[in-house]
């Protein structure tokens, strides 16, 4: 317990985990975040209620979904199926404070501009692993005739969206879907150059096409979006979620044992997949069914880069350094897309991980064991790494601010816990 909230009291929250056991049995994956993220600000470009299925319960999207109410918009949730009636739509100002707490809010600009030809909201939050600028998405929309006013928070108008031809200097996930959520029912043809290739971005143009919108990607990578009048509402199926998924198959690469995953495509699951073969795992793919069986201690990588998609991800790493801080020999791990996202390798040095960080080079020299103690989750992706620590690791873990790890893992524990893992939620009522 850290000692300011001991003296005041405050309930504390944290995860316990006892390590040392293998996993064993199947989890069923949660509906993917940032898929659903896009997918729910989408349903503002047409009037009448979406049907948004298997919308996974965790905190960014009921931020999300806070967002579309203050809006006017009404939303309601049974199970993980959400309904969206954005048909109360009143403004296009957002001063929620759920927006300057996530990354995706950023998205509402698109959204907006589309639908409303005005929009402000505040810079957007997310997790710090990074500057996280949002100068690829201003710099685009400005491309389709959006001026922007310059102050403390996002403001942008644009009467008449022209198509147009945008070419983004790096493939952004968030530019890639601002624009298409800008220019569906823009005027004429745009062109996006050089976007991202990542599988939540087809299923975004899946559910807009369904609803009347026309985007096909070229065999280039390019999209080509003819503007229509109107789009209508509809229902979608969130894909299972990729992440979450590779989080699960690490797991099974710490503690040993044999896990399967299922509803994840051959696709989406590919580089995580050839990474923990590269470490000796075996991995079987049937259709959406992924199967890792660890029978010994995995090996080290020599190197190996996060690149945009369908490269080794980003949201990764962090539960991919765990991995390699207790396979055997040296590993290094260059993280190509953000600037600050070794946080993780800090609280695994208090389990005795060793890690040397030179810049946005990790290297890794993989002990036998990790051990059991009180650590912090750094960011969302960080915090799950620090689960698969605390499966692996000799005694107890204790993990606070869980909180990050909730924004992404509608639960963590209900998922490992079974397969076998000792982890349960721990409300500590303070002093
Ligand atoms: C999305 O973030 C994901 N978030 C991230 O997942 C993911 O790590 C990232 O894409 C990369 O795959 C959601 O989808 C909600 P980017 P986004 O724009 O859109 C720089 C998770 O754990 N950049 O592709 O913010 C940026 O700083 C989260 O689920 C600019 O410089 O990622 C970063 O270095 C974490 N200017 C790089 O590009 C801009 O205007 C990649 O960012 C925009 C981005």
């Amino acid at each position: 317990m850290r000692p300011d909230d001991e003296s005041r009291g405050m309930a504390l929250k944290y995860l316990e985990i006892s390590g040392g056991r293998p996993l064993f049995g199947e989890i069923q994956i949660q509906g993917s975040k940032n898929a659903a993220l896009p997918i729910l600000v989408s349903c503002i470009l047409s009037e009448g209620t979406c049907r948004i299925e298997n919308c996974p319960e965790i905190k960014d999207v009921e931020d999300t979904l806070q967002i579309m109410r203050e809006l006017g918009c009404s939303t309601k949730r049974s199970g993980r199926t959400v309904y969206v009636n954005t048909s109360g739509i009143s403004g296009w100002e957002i001063r929620a404070t759920e927006a300057s707490r996530i990354r995706s809010s950023v998205l509402f600009l698109g959204a907006l501009l589309g639908r409303m030809g005005k929009a402000a909201l505040p810079m957007p939050g997310g997790c710090a692993i990074g500057s996280r600028p949002v100068d690829l998405h201003q710099k685009a929309l400005e491309q389709m005739g959006a001026v922007f006013r310059n102050g403390d928070q996002i403001q942008a108008e644009c009467p008449l969206i022209q198509g147009g031809r945008i070419r983004l200097p790096f493939p952004s996930v968030g530019a890639t879907e601002n624009c298409l959520l800008a220019c569906v029912l823009a005027k004429g043809e745009s062109w996006i150059e050089n976007p991202a290739r990542e599988p939540e971005i087809d299923e975004l143009c899946g559910f807009l096409n369904l609803r009347g919108a026309r985007i096909t990607r070229r065999a280039d990578g390019s999209l080509r979006i003819q503007g229509v009048s109107r789009l209508e509402p509809g229902v979608w199926q969130i894909q299972a979620d990729r992440i979450v998924a590779g989080t699960y198959l690490m797991a099974a690469a710490c503690t040993g044992g044999s896990l399967c995953v299922s509803g994840c495509s051959r696709e989406s699951l590919g580089a995580a997949a050839e990474v923990l073969r590269q470490m000796g795992a075996q991995v079987q793919n049937q259709e959406k069914r992924w199967a890792v069986a660890v029978r010994e201690r995995l090996k080290g990588v020599p190197y190996i880069e996060t690149r945009p998609y369908p490269e080794f991800p980003t949201d990764l790493q962090s539960p991919l350094m765990t991995a390699l801080s207790v396979a055997s020999g040296r590993s290094r791990i260059r993280e190509t897309i953000f600037e600050n996202r070794f946080s993780t390798a800090w609280e695994l040095h208090k389990m005795g991980a060793r890690i040397r960080v030179e810049g946005n080079l990790a290297c890794i020299d993989g002990v036998r064991r990790l051990r059991g103690a009180r650590i912090q989750a750094p960011d969302l992706r960080g915090g799950a790494a620090l689960v698969l620590a605390g499966l692996q690791a000799e005694g107890i873990t204790r993990i606070e601010r869980t909180e990050y790890i909730e924004r992404g893992y509608e639960d963590i524990c209900r998922d490992l816990g079974s397969v076998g893992a000792r982890i349960r939620v721990v409300q500590d009522a303070g002093g």
